[in-house]
C-alpha cells in the first residue's frame, strides 16, 4: 500500500488573536492549512465570516484548505474558491445543487472537496466522484475541535476508497486525529489528515506534524 500523505491543520484550536504567528509555526512543514467556517447554523458554532476568512487566505504562506460548515455552501464555495483557496469543501447535507457547486468551485480554480457528516453515508454521493478532487469523512460531530476520534467511521472511509478506485481523488478524514488515531485511519484508506488540537496543544506543533506524517508514512508504505 503505497500512498502519498498530506497533513492538513487544522487551526481551529489555535490562538485566533495571533492566527499569523501560529500558522507560521507549522507552514513549513504543513501540506495546507485547513479552514474551518461555520456559521452557527450548520452546526452550533460560529468562526469566521467571509471577510475575516479572506484575510487569512490572503495572508497564508501556504495553500489553504477551506472547510465550510454553513447552510449557504451553494453560494459561498465559488467566493471562496474566488479568493484563492487551494481547495473548498462543502458539506453534502448543505448542498443544494451538489454537482453545480461543485463544478463552480473548479471553475474558479481551486481543488472541490465534498464531506459527509458521520450519520450521512457516502454510498449516494459515489456518482459525483468525476467532479470531486476531494472526499472528506468526518470522524467527529462537525462544530468543535478536541472530540474523540470515531474510530467506527473506518468503513466510510474503506468503502470511499473502494469507490474512489485508482482516480487521482484525495481521502481526508477530520476530528480527533492523533498519534494514536491516525494510523487505523491510513489503515482503512485515508491520505490527507486534519489535525486540530494535536499539534496545537503540542508543545512543539511542528515537530507534532512532522511526527504525524512518519507515522502516518510508516503504515502508508
Ligand atoms: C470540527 C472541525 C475540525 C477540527 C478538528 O468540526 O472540522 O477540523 O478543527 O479538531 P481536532 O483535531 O481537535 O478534532
Ligand atoms: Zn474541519
Amino acid at each position: 500500500m503505497s500512498r502519498e500523505i498530506r497533513i492538513t491543520p487544522s487551526i481551529l484550536n489555535a490562538d485566533f488573536g495571533n492566527l499569523n504567528a501560529e500558522i507560521a509555526k507549522i507552514a513549513d512543514v504543513s501540506d495546507l492549512i485547513h479552514l474551518d467556517v461555520m456559521d452557527n447554523i450548520f452546526v452550533p458554532n460560529f468562526t469566521f465570516d467571509f471577510e475575516s476568512a479572506r484575510a487569512i487566505i490572503q495572508s497564508s504562506p501556504i495553500g489553504v484548505d477551506a472547510h465550510l460548515m454553513v447552510a449557504n455552501a451553494d453560494e459561498v464555495a465559488p467566493q471562496y474558491a474566488e479568493a484563492g483557496c487551494s481547495s473548498v469543501t462543502v458539506h453534502a447535507e448543505a448542498v443544494t445543487n451538489i454537482a453545480a457547486t461543485l463544478r463552480s468551485i473548479r471553475k474558479q480554480g481551486s481543488r472541490a472537496g465534498l464531506a459527509v457528516k458521520p450519520n450521512t453515508a457516502i454510498d449516494s454521493y459515489a456518482e459525483f466522484t468525476d467532479l470531486v478532487d476531494m472526499f472528506l469523512i468526518m470522524t467527529v460531530e462537525p462544530g468543535f475541535g478536541g472530540q474523540k476520534f470515531m474510530a467506527d467511521m473506518m468503513e466510510k472511509v474503506r468503502k470511499t476508497r473502494s469507490i474512489i478506485g485508482d482516480r487521482p481523488i484525495w481521502l481526508q478524514v477530520d476530528g480527533g486525529i492523533s498519534l494514536e488515531t491516525i494510523e487505523i485511519a491510513v489503515a482503512a484508506g485515508a491520505d490527507t489528515f486534519v489535525a486540530g488540537s494535536a499539534v496545537f496543544k503540542a508543545q512543539d506543533p511542528a515537530a507534532m506534524v512532522v511526527s504525524l506524517r512518519e507515522l502516518a508514512i510508516s503504515v502508508a508504505n
